[in-house]
């Protein structure tokens, strides 16, 4: 990729599914004027239950075709499962930069007082070797506690399309990190993936008042911003579209969360 841009090459943010909504969040704040692309793949949904070389092979693919078909100036994987796995193969096999989202660690071990963190994410993600070397770098002296939680995924899914969200889920899943040893002094508790920030208010509301959530998207956006500093954007309304497989309806339930963002088309692939 050249040093600098063609002023409409966008920003690729690639998940699963709609979790990438909340790291589109804190970009377009910094961003106002990126043209975007937002890739989900629906037909691999959820990440969080395959094998690593599953979605090493599947994300790896994909991000090959997307950056050939949309040029993007960066891409981002609006994905902790996808990034704890497949960051490396991708950044070794396509020329352009990538942002990943991997579990806020550190933040969590900067705030936590009773150093007991719990750290929930899907099952793929909390058995990464990825995560133990966070654990190990930054919260060497914090008891970390693990969930994997792929029913939170569904359930941010289901806010999304307007759908009731199963509180008992939610509730389920803080419960399951208390009940471990030492859980009751748990003071922060990552939120290690996309899809768990837009169910941050049902979370909060079950762990109650003593524990922080935290999670690292607004650090991701700022990582985007350093990198595309001082190159060029659209004159005009930027464009921002939605690449999508396995079918239009799911997109479209979610549509008015990205109309929201200035989405103006859905393409199918
Ligand atoms: N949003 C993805 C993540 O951050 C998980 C969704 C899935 O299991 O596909 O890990």
């Amino acid at each position: 990729m050249s040093a600098t841009p063609h002023p409409d090459a966008p920003i690729l943010v690639f998940d699963s599914g709609i979790g990438g909504l909340s790291v589109l969040r804190p970009i377009l704040d910094l961003l106002p004027q990126a043209p975007l692309v937002y890739a989900c793949d629906y037909k691999g949904l959820p990440y969080g239950e395959k094998s690593e070389a599953e979605v090493a092979t599947r994300v790896s693919a994909l991000l090959g075709r997307l950056v050939e078909r949309v040029r993007p100036r960066l891409a981002v994987i609006a994905c902790n499962t996808a990034s704890t796995i497949a960051l490396s193969h991708v950044r070794a096999a396509l020329d352009i930069p990538f942002v990943g989202t991997v579990p806020a660690i550190k933040p969590a071990a900067e705030r936590s007082t009773s150093r007991v963190i719990g750290l929930l994410g899907t099952s793929a993600t909390i058995r990464q070797p990825y995560v133990d070397r966070l654990a190990a770098d930054y919260a060497a002296d914090c008891l970390i506690l693990r969930h994997g939680a792929g029913e939170l995924v569904d359930a941010a899914e289901a806010k999304l399309a307007g759908n009731r969200v199963d509180l008992e889920v939610i509730k389920q899943a803080i419960v399951a990190l208390r009940s471990q040893p030492g859980g009751e002094a748990m003071d922060a508790l990552v939120l290690a993936c996309t899809h768990f920030p837009l169910l941050s208010q049902e979370l909060a509301a079950a762990a109650g008042p003593g524990v922080a959530l935290v999670e690292g998207n607004a650090g991701i956006a700022r990582r985007v911003a350093h990198l595309v500093a001082g190159q060029d954007w659209p004159e005009g309304v930027p464009q921002r579209m939605v690449i999508g497989n396995g079918g239009r309806d799911r997109i479209e339930a979610a549509w008015p969360a990205f109309a929201e963002l200035g989405f103006t088309s859905i393409d199918l692939v």
